[in-house]
């Protein structure tokens, strides 16, 4: 049987750390540390620079995630690249990724897939290589989720509930195939609801309009910021996120007859500590089972789950022969869970 398994992880975040009282002190927001800490469980995150990309973070930790693994670059047969922050709006950013690891230049035209699916996108992102590993079509899948959110954010005491939950980061792992048993991605389930889409979204322009966006006698662009940043209704997406995380959990762990006893470690996308804490203590699992890394860095969407991956491994709390609950959930509504041997 050939299986899909994680053979190497990867993790990087850009050096200039913000914490609550920077939001306050460097950028003029009205709020405190206790207000977000309470909230959220953040105190920190990480901000990229101006003049760096989400290919960039994402080039880091991608080599390492190949590294890890123990192949070379040119072992990769596909790259899934999953963000809500590209580095255009097309292409996709996986062809930018494709070009900054060098495998252009070496003759690896292997395509390259985005997917946009938020904070779900580590799972979109995990069932698709798998699926393409496990039917034999490719061996080596660089599957990597970034973002730099801080581009996006309205830095300002009218964006503060947004601007407090996000920082940037990016998270990689490759999805190769093996023959051994035991060993690998069991099962991922998926799920959206479109009715929700408007609650959290960014939407920047409307393609309904001609032209899509406004402009002035100059010919300007002209984006209101209704329009330019985020917007969420956070109570909705909390509640929301709480039962699909639930839902969602139980329904893989069941079709795969485990029970949470069976569960060695749970590795949740991280948008907010207390939702986390919440669902945890509704499934009654010990805290010891979770692990968590909001508090140092934010919200990073697509790359919290593998940021988490990475971290346990190097840490020595994840190991070879544990079984693994991923979740997520986010705008779209989309989620997903998954149950990996690893
Ligand atoms: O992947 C992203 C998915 N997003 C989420 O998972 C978010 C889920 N939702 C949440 O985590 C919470 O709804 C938030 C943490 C975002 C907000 O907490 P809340 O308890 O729902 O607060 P709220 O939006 O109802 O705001 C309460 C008050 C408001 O002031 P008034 O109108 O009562 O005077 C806000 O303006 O808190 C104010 N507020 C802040 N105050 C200080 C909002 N953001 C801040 C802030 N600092 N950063």
């Amino acid at each position: 049987m050939r299986n899909a398994i994680i053979s190497g992880t990867g993790f990087y975040a850009p050096p200039r750390v913000v914490t609550n009282d920077h939001l306050k002190s460097q950028y003029g927001i009205d709020t405190t540390h206790e207000w977000i800490v309470q909230r959220t469980g953040i105190e920190e995150r990480h901000f990229a620079d101006a003049g760096v990309a989400c290919s960039d973070l994402a080039l880091k930790a991608a080599e390492q995630a190949i590294s890890n693994a123990g192949i070379a670059k040119g072992d990769l047969d596909l790259i899934i690249f999953c963000t809500l922050s590209p580095d255009y709006h097309f292409p996709g950013t996986g062809v930018v990724l494709q070009q900054k690891l060098g495998l252009c230049d070496m003759g690896k035209f292997i395509p390259a897939l985005d997917i946009r699916n938020q904070c779900s996108g580590f799972l979109y992102g995990l069932s698709t290589a798998t699926s393409f590993v496990r039917s034999g079509t490719y061996n080596n899948v660089l599957l990597v989720g970034a973002e730099v959110h801080s581009a996006a954010l309205d830095l300002s005491t009218r964006g503060r509930t947004v601007a407090s939950l996000f920082g940037d980061g990016a998270g990689a792992v490759v999805v190769s195939a093996s023959e051994a048993g035991g060993r690998g991605v069991r099962r991922v389930h998926l799920g959206a609801d479109g009715r929700f889409a408007d609650i959290l979204c960014q939407k920047i322009w409307d393609i309904s309009q001609r032209p899509f966006i406004p402009q002035d006698a100059a010919g300007i662009g002209q984006v209101q910021p209704e329009m330019m940043w985020a917007r969420m209704d956070g109570k909705q997406v909390f509640r929301h996120a709480v039962e699909r995380m639930i839902g969602s959990l139980m329904e893989v762990a069941g079709q795969e007859q485990l029970t949470l006893d069976d569960i060695d470690l749970f590795v949740f996308h991280q948008a907010n500590l207390r939702i986390n804490q919440y669902v945890q203590q509704h499934l009654g699992a010990p805290e010891s089972k979770f692990v968590s890394n909001i508090q140092r860095y934010g919200n990073t969407t697509a790359a919290t789950i593998p940021s988490l991956l990475h971290e346990a491994t190097m840490s020595g709390k994840l190991k070879r022969g544990m079984t693994v609950a991923t979740v997520a959930f986010g705008s779209g509504f989309t989620w997903g869970a998954a149950i990996i041997d690893w």
